[in-house]
């Protein structure tokens, strides 16, 4: 897995627990925030964003990624992703979230799950989602 210095993830941590901050969560009440840390050391954050219709809900994972990329970042120029959920338990990315993820995130990327306690979970993105669907006429890796 690449590696990610402490002082980096300590940065993401902050950057991903002032994000939640700003979630927009009025139904479920649990404020997500997730930073995105880019190969020239900047980052992107995001948080969850609900919808009165709940399957319109945007995760903050995914909300950090199309930040960045609204910024013109892409494919292969992530070197972490950070998630950070309230409370004491680390939570994994959703399903959605893990294909988005795929889509922008190099194999070996770590993707790190925090939460107010000292616990930390870490894996790579693929560990996170194997065999990643690609798009028919890309080759893999491509
Ligand atoms: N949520 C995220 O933001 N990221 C995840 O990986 C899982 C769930 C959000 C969606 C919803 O707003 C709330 O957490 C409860 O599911």
């Amino acid at each position: 897995m690449m590696h990610v210095t402490s002082e980096a993830t300590e940065a993401l941590k902050r950057a991903a627990s002032r994000a939640a901050e700003n979630a927009y969560c009025p139904y479920s009440n649990f404020p997500v925030g997730a930073a995105a840390l880019c190969d020239n050391g900047d980052i992107y954050v995001g948080c969850n964003v609900e919808n009165a219709s709940y399957g319109l809900t945007n995760c903050a994972e995914r909300s950090a990624l199309f930040a960045a990329v609204s910024d013109g970042r892409g494919r292969g120029d992530f070197d972490a992703l950070l998630i950070y959920t309230p409370g004491n338990a680390c939570h994994p990315p959703c399903g959605a979230c893990r294909q988005v993820m795929a889509e922008f995130l190099a194999p070996d990327t770590p993707v790190y799950a925090v939460c107010d306690g000292e616990a930390v979970r870490v894996w790579s993105m693929e560990e996170l989602l194997p065999d990643t669907f690609e798009y028919p006429t890309r080759e893999p890796g491509e």
